[in-house]
């Protein structure tokens, strides 16, 4: 499957759910998730995300493998979204702010 890793969180530009073909991304208040059972790896909203901010679960660093486990739990509690809406106020601002995790909402 592919993961959704730390960047997105204040960003949201939520790009990536207008190319998914089995709509299985999931909204919370400043992250968006992947659903790993439902994802079906084609890749396309990879390049789409302008932070960058999502990776095939193979290709996950060191320091974001705690995502992989967070997108699974998330997708079980958050609600689908399916069409692109504005990004977060800040997005350009946070896009590429390291060490976000701590402010992710839940
Ligand atoms: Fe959707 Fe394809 Fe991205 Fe998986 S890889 S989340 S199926 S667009
Ligand atoms: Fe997040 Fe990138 Fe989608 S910032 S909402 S993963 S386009």
């Amino acid at each position: 499957a592919f993961v959704v890793i730390e960047n997105c969180i204040k960003c949201k530009y939520t790009d990536c759910v207008e190319v998914c073909p089995v709509d299985c991304f999931y909204e919370g208040p400043n992250f968006l998730v992947i659903h790993p059972d439902e994802c079906i790896d084609c890749a396309l909203c990879e390049p789409e995300c302008p932070a960058e901010a999502i990776l095939s679960e193979d290709e996950v660093p060191a320091d974001q493998i705690d995502f992989i486990e967070l997108n699974a739990e998330l997708a079980e509690v958050w609600p689908n979204i399916t069409e692109q809406k504005d990004p977060l106020p800040d997005a350009d601002e946070q896009n590429g702010v390291p060490n976000k995790r701590t402010e992710l909402a839940r």
